[in-house]
C-alpha cells in the first residue's frame, strides 16, 4: 500500500505552493495524494484560475466554507475536515503556510491522531496581532514533520523547543516559480496592462493590518501616489481590499484592477521596476526574479531578502515608501541563492517516505 497523503489548501498562496508537491507525489512510487479545498478563497480570480494555470488536480473534497469571521471560518473548516479525515483515513496530512486553512488542517488532524506535515514551518514575524502568526505558531507546535525553507526558520523552531522532525528543504514557491516561468507570456501581460518593461510598479495590499486600518491604507495609497510621479502603478486588488481602496480613491497614475492570475502576476513582477507589496509569497518570488521589493509592513518573515539588500521594509509610511523606491531604483546588490534550488518538492517526498 502506498503512503496515503491528503493535502489541505484553501487560499491563493497554498495553491502556488502545493502544485510542485502534487506533481512530485504523483510521479513517485510508494506515495499517493489528494487535495482537499476548504473554500476559503472561492472567487474565480482567487481560486479556479490558479487551479487551471498551475495544472492542479481537482480536489477530492471541496468544503465550500467561504468567508466569515476567523472563528466561524476556522470552525466550519474543522467540522468539515473531521468528516473528510474520518472517511479518507489518510496516513498523514500536509498543510502549507499560515492561513486559517493551515490552522484548521493541522488542528483537526492532530486531534484525530493523524500526523501532520507542515510545509513552510518555522517562519516568524514576531507579531502576534497577525492572524497568520497565530496560525503558523499553532501549526508548528502540533506537526510531526516541519519542512523549513531555510536555516533561520529551523533556528526559530529550535528556539521554541521543537527539534524533532525539523528539515531544511528549501521553498516550494521556488519550484513553482521555475515551472511557471516556462508558461508565462510576458508580451501579452505587458500589453494587457499597457505598461513598458522596467517602467512601471506592481503593487498589492491585502494584509488586515494595512486594509482594516483606514489610516494605514490612506498612507499606503499616498505612498503609491508618490510612486506614480516616477512610473504608473498596477494595483491588482484582493476582493476585500478593493471597496476599501475605492472609498478612499486613488491617484490618476494608479491602475486599480481585479486580482490577476498567477502567470500574469509573475510576468509583471519580473518586468516591473520594483514591486510594492505586503504579501509574503510575492517577496520571495520577486527576489528570485531579481526585481527590487518594497515591503509595506513593519516586519517580515523573509528577513534574508532584506539582509541581501533586495527588499526594504517601509511600513505604511509614504515618506519611507518614497525613499525606498529611490534606493531600489539606484542601488545594486549581490544576489545569493536563497530558499533552495527548485527541488524542494522531491526532498519533502523523500523525507515523508523515509522518516
Ligand atoms: C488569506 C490569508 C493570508 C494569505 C491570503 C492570500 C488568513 C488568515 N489569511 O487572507 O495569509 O496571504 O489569504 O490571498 O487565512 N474574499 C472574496 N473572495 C474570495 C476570498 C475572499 O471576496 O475568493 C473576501 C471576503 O470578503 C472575505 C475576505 O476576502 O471575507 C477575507 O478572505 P480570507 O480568505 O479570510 O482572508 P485573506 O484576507 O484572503
Amino acid at each position: 500500500m502506498p503512503l496515503r497523503t491528503l493535502t489541505v489548501v484553501g487560499a491563493r498562496p497554498e495553491f502556488v505552493q502545493t502544485a510542485p508537491l502534487a506533481r512530485a507525489i504523483e510521479a513517485t512510487k510508494g506515495i499517493a495524494g489528494g487535495l482537499v479545498h476548504t473554500g476559503q478563497h472561492y472567487d474565480y480570480e482567487m481560486s479556479q484560475v490558479f487551479f487551471s494555470q498551475l495544472e492542479l488536480p481537482e480536489p477530492v473534497h471541496h468544503l465550500g466554507v467561504g468567508s466569515g469571521t476567523h472563528g466561524a471560518q476556522t470552525g466550519a473548516m474543522l467540522a468539515g475536515l473531521d468528516e473528510v479525515y474520518e472517511s479518507e483515513n489518510p496516513d498523514l496530512v500536509i498543510t502549507h503556510g499560515d492561513t486559517n486553512s493551515t490552522l484548521a488542517a493541522a488542528l483537526s488532524a492532530a486531534k484525530l491522531g493523524i500526523p501532520v506535515a507542515h510545509v513552510e514551518a518555522g517562519l516568524r514575524s514576531w507579531n502576534r496581532t497577525m492572524p497568520e502568526e497565530l496560525n503558523r505558531v499553532v501549526a508548528d507546535h502540533i506537526s510531526t514533520w516541519l519542512f523549513c525553507p531555510g536555516e533561520v526558520a529551523a533556528d526559530n523552531l529550535h528556539a521554541e523547543g521543537i527539534n524533532e522532525g525539523v528539515f531544511v528543504v528549501g521553498d516550494l514557491m521556488r519550484d513553482s516559480l521555475l515551472w511557471t516561468m516556462r508558461n508565462i507570456d510576458i508580451a501579452s501581460a505587458l500589453q494587457r496592462f499597457d505598461v513598458v518593461p522596467g517602467e512601471f510598479f506592481l503593487a498589492t495590499v491585502h494584509r488586515a493590518e494595512n486594509t482594516d486600518d483606514e489610516a494605514n491604507l490612506r498612507s499606503i495609497l499616498e505612498g503609491l501616489r508618490r510612486a506614480t510621479q516616477r512610473y504608473p502603478v498596477v494595483l491588482p486588488a484582493h476582493p476585500r481590499t478593493r471597496p476599501l481602496i475605492e472609498a478612499i480613491g486613488v491617484a490618476p497614475g494608479i491602475r486599480l484592477v481585479d486580482p490577476i492570475g498567477h502567470t500574469e502576476a509573475i510576468a509583471l513582477a519580473g518586468q516591473a521596476a520594483a514591486v510594492l507589496t505586503d504579501s509574503g509569497g510575492l517577496q520571495k518570488e520577486v527576489y528570485w526574479l531579481e526585481t527590487p521589493c518594497i515591503t509595506m509592513r513593519d516586519e517580515t518573515e523573509w528577513i534574508e531578502t532584506v539582509e541581501t539588500g533586495w527588499n526594504r521594509l517601509t511600513g505604511a509610511d509614504p515618506i519611507a515608501i518614497e525613499a525606498a523606491i529611490k534606493a531600489a531604483l539606484t542601488e545594486r546588490h549581490p544576489h545569493p541563492e536563497l530558499y533552495g534550488d527548485g527541488r524542494t518538492a522531491h526532498r519533502i517526498v523523500d523525507h515523508l517516505l523515509t522518516s
